[in-house]
């Protein structure tokens, strides 16, 4: 079947299943059919309507901490380099060379002063400025006048960094970052304000994780925003905080979605605990809020510590699960006298995150099943994920 056809076929299924997705009231809605979970054809289409055209996170501005640091990084397909200039500005650049279309770099790596490419040496300044063309004029000829250099930099992408999170709109067609993201910190303003983030700290020593869970993407996504499932997959968390202390977050226009809590307790070690945001009111410390960035970020915010985990899609049923997190303040984040509550918060984290994945590949599992197309929704308790499936469909179609 030619490639025009699937989709074509994918987007008749698609608009009508916008119609049972988005044209209901939850009640009546309907989830994304299992053409969304179980289909690459379908996944190439995500990947030109949500991963090019949104703000999408493909890391964070720690794992690039000094000037000419360089990973490469894979969108579905989409070779791409993320680099530290020499203004340690984090630039984001098409990972391919301009000459004959080489994969510049495969491996991180720090850089000295230019990107080389390894097949015939083209090099390029972190501004992603063509510099070198050696030979290029026969022999020991290293410029033409027959060429213009100035032509061939890199391709750079539009990028922009928040919270540490490195978000890129690869088509430059979605709305500018600060519009994008104004809802959500007019909604955060009442526990950090702008000062206040940039006290965030990333921890080195236990401040990454990552899973490999097989499921689609939206998955993760859509089990984060809910509180519904605490009391079976999260038993321990759910003593502690239950449902009933969980309240859900419906950020409008529709962009991001979650859950915050009235109960956090702060972990604490003897009188030893982490240090607060400093304009974190009083009566809000046992607050904490867990919210989904559409498409594919998830970030918890607490009174002593931030994380971002973020989804990194490698098929319709597999993604890699990164988790980065953050202190207030340097002592916190990688002070000795810090490091054993570290370690038991990332720890803490890790197994929530891992007691996810038996809810989230089951789903998975449940695609297959050709009695289910999408299902249905809990009025009360589902409003999150039916507002993400809103939002898929809508910027598909
Ligand atoms: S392809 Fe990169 S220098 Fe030739
Ligand atoms: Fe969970």
């Amino acid at each position: 079947m030619s490639e025009n056809l699937k989709n074509l076929q994918l987007s008749k299924i698609l608009d009508l299943e916008k119609i049972r997705v988005v044209g209901n009231p939850i009640e009546k809605a309907h989830g994304l059919p299992n053409e969304c979970y179980t289909s690459s054809d379908y996944l190439s289409i995500e990947r030109e309507r949500i991963f090019k055209d949104k703000w999408t996170v493909i890391g964070v501005g720690s794992s690039v901490p000094n000037v000419g640091d360089a990973q490469p990084y894979n969108l579905l397909g989409i070779p791409l380099i993320i680099l530290r200039d020499k203004e340690k500005k984090i630039r984001v650049f098409h990972n391919v060379c301009s000459h004959r279309g080489f994969k510049l770099l495969d491996e991180p790596c720090a850089l000295k002063n230019v990107l080389r490419c390894p097949y015939h040496s083209w090099s390029y300044d972190f501004d992603g400025k063509l510099v070198a063309t050696p030979h290029i004029g026969g022999l020991n000829v290293h410029e033409t006048e027959k060429f213009d250099k100035s032509s061939s930099n890199l391709k750079e992408v539009k990028t922009k960094i928040w919270m540490d999170i490195i978000f890129i709109n690869i088509n430059s067609n979605e709305l500018e970052f600060d519009e994008y993201i104004k809802p959500l910190e007019e909604r955060w303003s009442k526990f950090i304000s702008k000062e206040d983030q940039k006290l965030l700290k990333h921890s080195k020593d236990h401040g990454y994780f990552s899973l490999d869970v097989k499921c689609n993407w939206k998955f993760a996504i859509e089990n984060y925003c809910e509180s519904y499932h605490l009391p079976w997959i999260h038993p321990e968390l759910n003593k502690v905080s239950n449902i009933s202390d969980h309240y859900h977050i419906q950020g409008l226009p529709n962009r991001f979605a979650g859950q915050g809590t009235n109960k956090y307790d702060q972990p604490v070690k003897g009188n030893q605990s982490f240090n607060n945001f400093p304009n974190w009111p009083k009566d809000l410390f046992k607050k904490a809020e867990y919210i989904a960035l559409f498409p594919n970020v998830m970030i918890g915010l607490h009174v002593d510590h931030f994380y971002v985990f973020w989804l990194e899609p490698k098929s319709f049923s597999e993604t890699k699960e990164h988790l980065t997190m953050y202190y207030v303040g340097d002592d916190s984040a990688n002070g000795s006298e810090f490091t054993e509550m570290r370690k038991k918060n990332a720890e803490f984290w890790k197994e929530v995150m891992i007691e996810d994945i038996k809810a989230i590949e089951g789903m998975q599992e449940g695609r297959n099943s050709p009695v289910y197309n999408g299902g249905n929704f809990s009025p009360i308790m589902d409003n999150p994920t039916h507002e993400f499936h809103k939002w898929v469909a809508t910027n598909l179609v």
